[in-house]
Order: structure tokens, then sequence, then C-alpha cells
């Protein structure tokens, strides 16, 4: 059973550790690991960031954002994660669900991921589950550690 609520402020450390683990994975954020805590906290703390509680432990979160700011702001990006513990068990995919409908509570038209790395299978599998579509392509787009320059994908889907 997966449930999700709001974040609060006596999650940020799980949170914290859920970013700096992917992050230190380094194949799925465009984030690195000079991302203080404070700075990870401003992106992750926010009113439009849903956690994911697994018996009751913090085991996801994600939160929503204005891909743009004015004429641009009717979109919405997104951004999940899953601590390596709990994927593969329907967390993401609970995320996932969680997220659209609050993005369409919020007025958004659409929702946008804007560097999905080409290697992230789970996640490519997760978000054309959920009806997004591959929309365009950024050619070595990403520096991943292990293989090296890969395109980035950007997915979008309509509310
Ligand atoms: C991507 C991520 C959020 C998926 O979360 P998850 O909890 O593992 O996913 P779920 O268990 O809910 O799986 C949902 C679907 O995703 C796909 N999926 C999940 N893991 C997969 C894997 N290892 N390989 C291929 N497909 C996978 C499947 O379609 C799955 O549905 P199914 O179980 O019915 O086949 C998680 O792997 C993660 O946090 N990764 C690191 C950060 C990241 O990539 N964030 C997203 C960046 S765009």
């Amino acid at each position: 059973m997966v449930e999700i609520r709001k974040v609060q402020e006596m999650d940020a450390e799980a949170v914290w550790q859920i970013f700096h683990e992917v992050v230190a994975e380094g194949d799925a954020f465009c984030s690195d690991e000079s991302v203080s805590r404070e700075q990870a906290l401003n992106m992750w703390l926010t009113d439009d960031t849903y956690v994911a509680l697994v018996e009751g432990q913090i085991a996801g979160a994600y939160s929503l954002f204005p891909i743009h700011s004015g004429h641009g702001s009717h979109i919405t990006g997104a951004a999940y994660m899953v601590s390596s513990r709990y994927r593969g068990t329907g967390v993401g995919l609970a995320l996932g669900h969680h997220s659209l409908e609050k993005a369409k509570e919020k007025g958004y038209l659409a929702m946008q991921f804007n560097c999905v790395v080409s290697t992230n299978e789970a996640a490519l599998a997760l978000w054309k589950k959920l009806g997004f579509k591959i929309i365009g392509t950024v050619p070595k787009g990403f520096q991943h550690p292990k293989c090296g320059l890969v395109d980035t994908h950007i997915l979008h889907r309509f509310l």
C-alpha cells in the first residue's frame, strides 16, 4: 500500500537521502553531487511536493513546478524519485498517477519533462504507460557516468 501526502518539514532528511542517492547514481537527474542539502531541500520542500509512504517510511517523492513563467506557465514540469529500496514496487506509478491528478486540479493544461535520459528505461517505460509521448530528443544531452554522452528526450502529455 502506497500512501501519498504533502511533504512536511519532518520529511526533510528522508527526502534529502533519496535525492542524494539518485544524484550519486548519476544516471537520471542533471543535478550532480555539488548540489547542497539546502539547495536540494529548496527544490523539494515546496507546496507542490508530495511524498509516498510505504509502511510509514518515505519511499519517494514528486514535485510539480511551472515549466516556464508567464505565457508558458500553463504547462507543468515535474521531478520524481523513488528510493532504490522501493523501486519496482509500484511507488513510481502511484506518484505518477497522483501528480497527473494534482496537476489537473491546479489547472495546468499539460505536463512536460524536459530531460529524460534515454538510458533511463524505468522512467521511459513508466511515462509511456502514463500516456506521455516523446516529442523531441536532445543529442548527447547528458553526461552518463557509465555510457558517456547519451541523448535526452522531451516528454509531453495533455492533462
Ligand atoms: C523512474 C522511477 C521513478 C520509477 O519508479 P518505481 O517505483 O521503480 O516504478 P514502479 O515500480 O511504480 O513501476 C512502474 C512502471 O515503470 C516501469 N518500470 C519500473 N522499473 C522498471 C525497470 N527497471 N525497467 C523497465 N521498466 C520499469 C514499468 O513499466 C512499471 O510497470 P510494471 O511494473 O507494471 O511493469 C524510479 O526508478 C526512480 O526513482 N529512478 C531514479 C530517479 C528517476 O529516474 N526519476 C525520473 C527521472 S525522469
